[in-house]
């Protein structure tokens, strides 16, 4: 199949690259010059693990190629995806669809036989209707299906998402267009990945739903978080035991500092937005995000507690900037409201992030960026782990304790076990489990620091 991509971002190049593994051959369009010639010279622009070598692999089998040239990119393609950026819009909260309404214009000016044209964006329900419309109008005599196949891609975890799916999610009227998309995703008939034929309305329904839910358990397990601390329970027992009930599952119920990212954000407040604008209320998710923002801004107290109700002055270390590990990416990370809060009431930032201290240093003042943890523990009165990244599970305790001011840790991402924690002599607190002595967030045991 000869497939155009249009928008390199995040989603349009991991798509773009595994539908050439998959065989088909593929152009990335993009209208940014500077990006297409660095991505002609083989310089990926975003971190994601595998993406480097698989885009070098598909260039050098031809399959892969890039272009600024919508028109002459388009044309003679069985599909055409748009995978360009549907920001929140500042004003009120809808996804902005400024971007998507102008490809759609573009590559309707451009095709030539029959193409599908295809919405990777996340966009909200009716879009696909009204892409259908302006293509129509822009260009009457255009031989086109429309069709809504949102994506599902984690970052971090983008390619395997891509190539081992737990489902394909295909939205159109029209049998033509359908076909092509059989066609397109042929090579995973060979794992049995179930794909879901729908409506268009019903398709982008599924993917705010589907990441609206998501959001929902972890914001679920959060509050449930908050009461096993208040009562001595261990959330992550009781996670495992809600977790084994396949009706409820055990993915995505790790407490933590409340979700983050460039989807979750940004898809609760848009399925909000359209609830409201169709007179449907999606309540629970007007819950959700609010509970995940009082989340956020409720770590940087659990900090300040921590340090016994006053960080004036106190060096507080931060392990992870990033909203998640093995990725750069610091939209909507707890990092941009915590260390800001921090900041505020006078406490000296260090931080060190594997990958993410560049993007984080664009959204943040005065941190002092460290080279490693060690780095990070010099002198400091408190540490907290924001990310979970592989190597904050497997630091030198007694290394970071002899350097820091005081043997402080906060681990908002439970990856420490409280006995070894406090055998090494720390105090230690995590999210929703309380330390052996029975402590949670109060910061009493600190007096005894020290
Ligand atoms: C998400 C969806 O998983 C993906 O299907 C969608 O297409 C895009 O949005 P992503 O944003 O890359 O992917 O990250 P994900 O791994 O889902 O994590 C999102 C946020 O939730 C992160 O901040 C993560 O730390 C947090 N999270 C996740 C938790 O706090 N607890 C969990 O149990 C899982």
């Amino acid at each position: 199949m000869r497939i155009g991509m249009v928008g390199t971002g995040y989603v349009g190049l991991v798509s773009g690259t595994c539908f050439a593994e998959f065989g088909h051959d593929v152009t990335c369009i993009d209208k940014d010059q500077g990006k297409i010639s660095r991505l002609k010279d083989g310089e990926i622009p975003i971190y994601e693990p595998g993406l480097d070598e698989l885009v070098e692999k598909q260039v050098r089998a031809n399959r892969l190629t890039f272009s600024t040239d919508i028109k002459e990119a388009v044309k003679d393609k069985d599909a055409v995806f748009i995978a360009v950026g549907t920001p929140t819009r500042r004003s009120d909260g809808h996804a902005d669809l400024q971007y998507v309404y102008a490809a759609a214009k573009e590559i309707a000016e451009a095709i030539t036989d029959f193409t599908v044209i295809v919405t990777k964006s996340t966009v909200p329900v009716g879009t696909a209707r009204e892409i259908e419309r302006i293509v129509k109008e822009t260009n009457p005599d255009a031989d086109f299906g429309v069709c809504s196949n949102p994506e599902f891609l984690r970052e971090g975890a983008a390619i395997n998402d891509f190539m081992r799916p737990d489902r394909v999610v295909v939205g159109t009227e029209c049998e033509r267009a359908a076909e092509v998309m059989r066609n397109i995703y042929r090579p995973l008939y060979i794992n049995e990945t179930p794909m879901v034929i729908t409506t268009p309305e019903s398709s982008e329904i599924i993917k705010y739903a589907s990441n609206a839910f998501l959001a929902t358990k972890i914001s679920f397990i959060n509050e449930v978080a908050n009461l096993c601390e208040a009562t001595g329970a261990n959330v992550q027992d009781v996670a495992r035991g809600m977790g084994l009930d396949n009706r409820i599952g055990s993915k995505f119920l790790h407490a933590g500092p409340g979700y983050g990212g460039s989807c979750f954000p940004k898809d609760t407040l848009a399925l909000t937005q359209t609830g409201q604008k169709f007179g449907a209320p999606q309540t629970i998710v007007e819950t959700v995000v609010q509970v995940n923002s009082n989340r956020q801004k409720d770590m940087a107290k659990r900090i300040i507690e921590m340090c016994d109700g006053n960080v004036d002055g106190k060096k507080i270390g931060i392990l992870g900037v990033s909203f998640k590990p093995n990725t750069d990416d610091v939209r909507e990370a707890p990092s941009l409201v915590i260390i800001p809060e921090l900041q505020a009431k006078g406490a000296k930032i260090a931080a060190f992030d594997p990958v993410a201290m560049e993007e984080a240093a664009k959204q943040l003042d005065n941190v002092i960026w460290a080279e490693s943890s060690y780095d990070v523990a010099k002198d400091a009165d408190i540490i907290v782990i924001l990310t979970e990244w592989n190597e904050f599970r497997a630091l030198n305790l007694d290394r970071i304790k002899g350097l820091m001011k005081k043997p402080r840790l906060l681990d908002l991402r439970n990856i420490y076990k409280l006995t070894e924690m406090e055998s090494k002599g720390f105090v230690y607190q995590s999210i929703g489990r309380r330390s052996l002595d029975g402590e949670n967030g109060s910061g009493n045991r600190l007096k005894s620091v020290g």
